[in-house]
């Protein structure tokens, strides 16, 4: 039986033994609380809230729970503040015409903190002394980073995660950081998160789906090209991500937003259905959704998939909408991934409110959840969720984006509003005569904007985010700040 389950059932038992049961979550309640805020608490606490002589599944549980509660203290630890890895989104240009790619980043937030630390480093495993770094910067402000001239490398998967499902919990990519003075005071690691909800079921397995905090991906099927004329890897305009949907799962991705076209050329029907960058097709669309159906398959984890632009071959020439090709879609996502879809007219809880708890959609295993841009669609398809609102500031100047998602966060959702979520988008637009002139790139505007995502999600956005949408997510902190804020609001309740 899954362990999951077997919370569930114990949960029927409190009565029989209330006392260890409520010692058991005061502790892991505290010790996750401190993980949250990044403070520290004894370990030497733990050992002690387990009989030594318990040997039943209740105490089996507790171990557990405290050891995946323990994993994640030691992977990130500090006595006040945190650091963080990142990867440089933009390519560097080196001496003698070398570049570098994904250079790792060292970002630290001590604000608040009576002792900033003076100096911070990259190591290549778990930090335990100075002389082990890579790379050792002094630090001279309460917060901020540094671009290392280490490259996170060849991009790979943890876990056994690479391929296929692998071990549950968070896990460390090789990068390691630390800060301190003589001795460490602060430790973290670039991590992957394919169990996050999971991991945390106990805690925020009440929250309803409007009421979490969510890492996104926009245009999250522009990563490489896969197409008969070209299969580069990186293109200034078009490709907003450089991680598979996949990857993009195992590092803790729970929102895609995907931009789907139909090209009628080709003779097999599920080959025309791509994902595009406007108009630009950038990968066919089927193999994706498998790769969806794999995680959903072989994990507890919700997803929220939302089809939010239709830039090619779904409208007729006076914009009604090409009926034979939005069914062609839907035929083909419910035949994909059909077992998981959660049903908006079994799930959906009313305009206005804040939609299904996660606990619902899990005990029914429909853990999917599948959003369309169309009303009239979605009126005649009801088993679909209403159009999720985008946050969209539509600018190229990273200040407006700020002060519009300021804005807009804070008085969102709507009262009436008839998607239970929305997903702020945390980029910006680069205009026409950006394109034409070359200005720039999207991985330069992403690099612009992603340090500031991760410190507004951790404060003023802190109460009213629901989905984060950023462009080359590895550049901002998003998947660790939401989880944790997450687990913040499921104290709360
Ligand atoms: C976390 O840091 C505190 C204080 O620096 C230390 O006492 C504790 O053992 C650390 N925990 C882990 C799991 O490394
Ligand atoms: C981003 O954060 C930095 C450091 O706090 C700040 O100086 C800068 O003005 C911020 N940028 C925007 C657009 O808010």
């Amino acid at each position: 039986m899954q362990w999951r389950k077997n919370a569930e059932y114990d949960r029927g038992l409190v009565v029989r033994e209330p006392r260890c049961e409520m010692a058991v979550s005061w502790y892991a309640v505290v010790l996750l609380a401190a993980t949250v805020l990044g403070a520290s608490i004894a370990l030497s606490m733990v050992p002690y809230s387990v009989p030594p002589s318990d040997t039943t599944l209740k105490s089996s549980r507790i171990i557990r729970t405290l050891k995946r509660v323990s994993e994640k203290q030691a992977l990130e630890n500090s006595t006040c503040g945190r650091v963080w890895l990142t990867v440089h989104s933009p390519e560097i240009r080196q001496n003698a015409g070398r570049r570098l790619l994904d250079a790792l980043e060292l970002n630290w937030d001590f604000n608040g903190c009576s002792n900033v630390p003076r100096q911070i480093g990259l190591f290549e495993s778990r930090p335990s002394s100075w002389a082990n770094a890579l790379e050792i910067h002094q630090v001279n402000s309460a917060d901020g980073f540094v671009v290392t001239e280490v490259s996170l490398g060849e991009a790979t998967l943890p876990g056994a995660w690479l391929t296929g499902p692998g071990q549950k919990g968070p896990q460390c990519l090789w990068p390691w950081i630390a800060a301190g003075d003589n001795e460490i005071q602060a430790h973290n690691c670039l991590k992957i998160q394919p169990t996050w909800m999971e991991d945390h079921a106990n805690q925020i397995n009440r929250l309803r789906i409007g009421e979490l905090a969510l890492a996104g991906t926009h245009n999250a099927g522009a990563w490489r090209f896969n197409t008969e004329i070209s299969t580069v890897a990186r293109d200034s305009f078009v490709l907003c991500q450089d991680r598979s949907i996949w990857a993009q799962l195992v590092h803790g991705i729970r929102y895609f937003d995907f931009r789907i076209a139909y090209y009628e050329f080709y003779t097999n029907e599920d080959d025309r259905y791509w994902l595009n960058h406007n108009l630009i097709r950038v990968r066919p669309l089927l193999p994706l959704l498998r790769e969806i159906r794999t995680f959903l398959d072989s994990t507890k984890e919700v997803i929220f998939l939302d089809a939010h632009h239709f830039p090619v071959g779904f409208y007729q020439q006076d914009g009604t909408p090409n009926r034979a090709v939005h069914n062609g879609l839907l035929d083909l996502v419910r035949r994909e991934l059909g077992p998981h879809m959660a049903d908006a007219r079994v799930f959906g809880t009313g305009a206005g409110t804040r939609g299904p708890t996660l606990q619902s959609l899990i005990d029914a295993e429909k853990r999917l959840v599948f959003s369309y841009v169309d009303n009239a669609i979605v009126a005649d398809n009801n088993w679909l969720w209403p159009v999720l609102p985008h946050l969209w500031a539509n600018t190229n100047s990273p200040v407006e984006l700020f002060q519009y998602l300021d804005q807009a966060i804070t008085v969102s959702p709507q009262p009436h509003a008839r998607s239970p979520m929305h997903s702020a988008m945390a980029q910006t637009t680069p205009t026409v005569l950006d394109i034409l002139f070359l200005r720039g790139s999207l991985r330069d505007n992403a690099d612009a904007v992603n340090r500031n995502v991760t410190a507004r999600l951790a404060s003023r956005w802190r109460q009213h985010a629901n989905i984060i949408s950023s462009d080359f997510f590895l550049g901002n902190d998003v998947v660790d700040v939401s989880i944790a804020l997450t687990v913040e609001r499921a104290g709360r309740l």
